[in-house]
């Protein structure tokens, strides 16, 4: 299936910029939830210490000293690589189009979790690629047998995953079925598209696994496209992500990169490397987990209390989304365009589905400061929501 109607984004997204708006939508946090100061800091310190490189252009793949530190971090968590082995990306969302346009070409087919991430359903479209969306467990994540029914089925070319506090769901997919996705696309040589964007932020302490590192080299020719990004630990404005390729895509996915723009600002990857270097970033880590484990139970306390009582909530295990099942005659579509003219943003369901399923669903960014607005702001949709019943 091809993807459209993605443009019913669009509106959804310029809400995030707009500050007459209670932003429930677009999972982007409130800035209050970043290190400003820490950001503040090495920012002047760029400017002032090292002012020629910082105006300078950063050709892929990347300041070294950025691409050393991330290599450390995902060390800790199992996934042994080199600095040499990262491109660094305006994002997660830019290292999805490197990743996907590398193994496939138009018309191709990609197999997908649903509910999926919308960014990624936008890319597709703007690839050109088909889909084939797969049934995903809100705590185990994708069906691996309904992954093997695909693979034997169709010509998957690619599949793409979130399996650390996914987007919408916010399952984090246990270590054992990781195991068995990568071992089951491995079999079929289909190459594995893994973002990790919320990997980094549990509520649990542990850092969960990655499949890339799980796979380890138990499978040296089976291609995995590992991505990551600081747009939800530290700032989106940065726009600094980053992929790690199968070694021999590297050069391919290094000249696309320099193709689409020359490169990632380099003050950006300065301020990361050095948040990394010096310990801001996992100091930053502990605090803001704690606090988007805060601001999503509150927002499911308000749920809970304001919404219909046939409302289903999803206890996410990490980052800040949440994924609302409403009374089924809810068209979340209306529901969203009425909620945006009182100043309310959230996300309908058919914008996470290539084939708009999820008509009755609507997910919640929970990454706000709790206030009386909030407050009122759920209130509000509490009562459009039962409006029809009325
Ligand atoms: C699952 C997922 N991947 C990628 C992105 C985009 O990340 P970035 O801002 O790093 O491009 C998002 C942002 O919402 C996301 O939720």
């Amino acid at each position: 299936m091809l993807v459209t109607s993605q443009a019913l984004v669009l509106p959804l997204i310029k809400a995030a910029n707009d500050p007459t708006i209670t932003q429930l939508g677009a999972a982007v946090p409130d800035h209050r939830f970043f290190p400003i100061r820490a950001i503040q800091r090495a920012q002047s310190n760029a400017a002032r210490n090292h002012l020629a490189d910082a105006i300078n252009c950063s050709f892929p793949p990347g300041l070294p000293a950025l691409r050393r530190q991330i290599t450390r971090r995902m060390t800790e968590f199992g996934c042994a690589i080199l600095p040499n082995e990262i491109v660094i990306t305006n994002g997660c969302q830019e290292a999805l189009t490197l990743a996907l346009k590398a193994p496939t070409n138009p018309g191709d087919i990609v197999a997908i979790e649903s509910p999926t991430f919308y960014g990624l359903l936008q890319v597709l479209e703007s690839l050109g690629l088909e889909v084939l969306e797969l049934p995903t467990n809100p705590r185990t994540g994708i069906s691996v047998d309904a992954l093997e029914l695909a693979l034997t089925n169709w010509d998957v070319k690619a599949c793409v995953v979130v399996p650390n506090f996914s987007n919408p769901l916010g399952f984090c997919m246990p270590d054992e079925n990781k195991q068995q996705l990568v071992d089951k696309l491995a079999s079929h040589q289909i190459p594995l598209i893994e973002d990790d964007v919320y990997g980094d932020l549990g509520f649990g302490g542990k850092r969960p696994s990655a499949c890339k590192g799980l796979a380890g080299n138990r499978n040296a020719n089976h291609d995995i496209y590992y991505r990551g990004s600081f747009s939800k630990t530290l700032s989106p404005g940065l726009r600094v992500g980053w992929i790690v390729p199968p070694r021999k895509q590297h050069k391919k996915i290094e000249y696309m990169k320099y193709v689409l723009n020359l490169g990632t600002p380099t003050t950006s990857q300065m301020i990361v490397a050095d948040l990394l270097s010096n310990g801001s970033y996992q100091r930053q880590l502990r605090q803001v987990c704690q606090k988007y484990s805060v601001a999503v139970n509150r927002m499911t306390q308000a749920i809970v209390r304001y919404f219909p009582a046939e409302t289903k909530i999803t206890r996410p295990e990490g980052g800040f989304v949440i994924w609302l099942e409403l009374p089924v005659h809810i068209d979340s579509i209306s529901l969203a365009r009425d909620a945006l003219k009182l100043g309310i943003s959230i996300s309908p369901g058919p914008i996470f589905s290539a084939s708009q399923k999820y008509q009755h669903y609507i997910r919640i960014s929970c990454a706000c400061v709790w206030s009386a607005e909030i407050e009122q702001a759920i209130v509000t949709l509490a009562r459009l929501i039962d409006l029809p019943n009325k």
